[in-house]
């Protein structure tokens, strides 16, 4: 199997709640390592930009201002088939449908404050992680 980086946010929710160390040792249990980390206060075009595939969704603007109620967790996880297995501890979009034991399950509270964000695919994580994170900034083992 591959070893793949993935971009994963602890989200505004997850942040205010005092769970950023428990969602970390989530990541690491599961074998991945975080590479890159670091901590913003997206402003508003930041949020939109991140999330601009959505633009003509229904719930857009609800995802830009609650992106950017309060600071953000930001980190880049490596690992054998990081993207899927982080997806996997994520859980579900709507915490309602997450399975037990899922990141979501156990932190979020619904689904437009669903405590984590993680890339869903090579593509999208490659973009993603060049985002918030300069290449120099990640740290290569
Ligand atoms: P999406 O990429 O579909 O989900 P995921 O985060 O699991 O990859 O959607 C991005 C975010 O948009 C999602 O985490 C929360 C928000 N969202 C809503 O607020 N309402 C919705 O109905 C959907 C589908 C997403």
């Amino acid at each position: 199997m591959a070893v793949e980086r993935t971009l994963s946010i602890v989200k505004p929710d997850a942040v205010a709640k005092n769970v950023i160390g428990k969602i970390y040792s989530r990541f690491e249990d599961a074998g991945l390592r975080i590479v890159a980390a670091r901590m913003v206060q997206l402003s508003r075009p930041e949020a939109e930009g991140f999330y601009a595939v959505h633009k003509e969704r229904p719930f857009f603007n609800d995802l830009v201002e609650f992106m950017i109620s309060g600071p953000v967790m930001v980190q880049v996880l490596e690992g054998e088939n990081a993207i899927a297995k982080n997806r996997e501890l994520m859980g579900a979009t709507d915490p309602k449908k997450a399975e037990k034991g899922t990141i979501r399950a156990d932190f979020a509270d619904s689904i437009d404050a669903n405590a984590v964000h993680g890339s869903d695919a090579p593509e999208t994580a490659a973009v993603e992680i060049a985002y918030f994170f300069p290449s120099m900034q990640i740290c290569v083992r």
